[in-house]
């Protein structure tokens, strides 16, 4: 197997050399290039690589659906950034902020569209199986998504109904990504699905440490502003484990909510979270679910060499400032 930074220059490569149309239509194509341009860490697309190359397939015929797979969690942020209000991403202004709500929308169904093509470039044999685990990842993302919108005026989020939206909107994608590599690469259908269950578990603890860092991270690392899940009432990992606690500390977490949304509610709920020690509660709880991920690793039938690339894998991520 190669190193996951051979892997994410190989796609970094296919992204470039798309050659999506221009001139008349560079209006709808070139937010998307926009878009899917630098500063990605590519992790779902080294994940289809890494399944592919793991169970025996050839990485090569893996290239284009694993760049299908990127379009589609690009296609997720365009849209993402219109309903989170967001202005900027990777360090630069986000596709409705540089052009506008209307491209945001239009370009984003477009790569929708382009990433279904890209994934359906598999093996006929494989092309049913494949599409299926795309379409159903598709719509727990969606599932997911509106969750984390109806959850913003809720008032009461357990931990649990916070892992149910997590897991569609962030932790299927990466099920899927891993579990269509290993399609790809002729796994057999209990590993595939053991290894569905190390990237949706290794989703969980993404989706945690974003939380994590969207309060406590430094923003020109993370490249997105910090503070904006508080800004927008966002029932994030550190809001549910501080509500968890009940009486007085869950009138506290509530009243800072309460206060405009602006500089002042940011500095009063991170203050709030580190008297709390949420910023512990949050490195527990990746720990916990990066474990989760590693024992599904564990059980499929790879050799260690192949485990141990996916570990080293799930590691960078348990670490990552961005
Ligand atoms: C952002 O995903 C959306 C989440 C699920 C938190 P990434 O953090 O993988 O974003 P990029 O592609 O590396 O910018
Ligand atoms: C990520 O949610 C899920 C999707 C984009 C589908 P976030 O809203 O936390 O992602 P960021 O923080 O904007 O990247
Ligand atoms: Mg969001
Ligand atoms: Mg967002
Ligand atoms: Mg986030």
């Amino acid at each position: 197997m190669k190193t996951i930074a051979e892997y994410s220059s190989d796609v970094e490569l296919a992204i470039r050399s798309l050659g999506l149309p221009g001139g008349k239509l560079s209006s709808l194509y070139e937010p998307i290039e926009y878009g899917l341009s630098a500063g990605g860490k590519r992790i779902r697309p080294v994940l289809v690589l890494m399944g592919a190359d793991a169970f025996g397939g050839n990485a090569l015929s893996a290239m284009t659906p694993a760049v299908g797979i990127e379009t589609f969690h690009n296609f997720t942020l365009l849209h993402d950034d219109v309903m989170d209000n967001s202005d900027l991403r990777r360090g630069r202004p986000t596709v409705h902020k540089k052009y506008d709500e209307n491209t945001a929308i239009l370009s984003g169904d477009t790569m929708l569209t382009l990433a279904t093509k890209y994934v359906a470039t598999v093996d006929d044999a494989k092309l049913r199986r494949v599409l299926d685990t795309f379409n159903d990842m598709a719509l727990r993302v969606y599932e997911g998504q509106r969750m984390d919108m109806d959850f913003e005026t809720a008032e009461s989020i357990a931990v649990n109904d916070y892992l149910e939206m997590i897991e569609g909107k962030t932790s299927s994608l990466l099920g899927a990504s891993v579990k269509i590599g290993a399609i790809i690469g002729d796994a057999s259908d209990k590993d595939a699905d053991l290894m569905y269950e190390y990237g949706k578990m290794m989703g969980v603890a993404f989706q945690i440490q974003d939380d994590w860092l969207d309060t406590f991270g430094d923003s020109a690392t993370f490249g997105k502003p910090i503070g904006g899940d508080i800004l927008n009432g966002k029932k994030t990992y550190l809001y549910v484990a501080a509500l968890a606690e009940g009486g007085q500390t869950a009138d506290a977490l509530r009243a800072a909510f309460n206060i405009p949304a602006g500089e002042m509610r940011i500095k009063a709920v991170t203050r709030l979270y580190e008297k709390l020690g949420i910023d512990e509660k949050c490195k527990k709880a990746v720990g916990h679910y990066s474990s989760k991920a590693l024992k599904a690793l564990n059980a499929t039938s790879l050799d260690e060499e192949k485990k141990e690339a996916f570990r080293k894998l799930a590691e960078k991520l348990i670490g990552r400032k961005k």
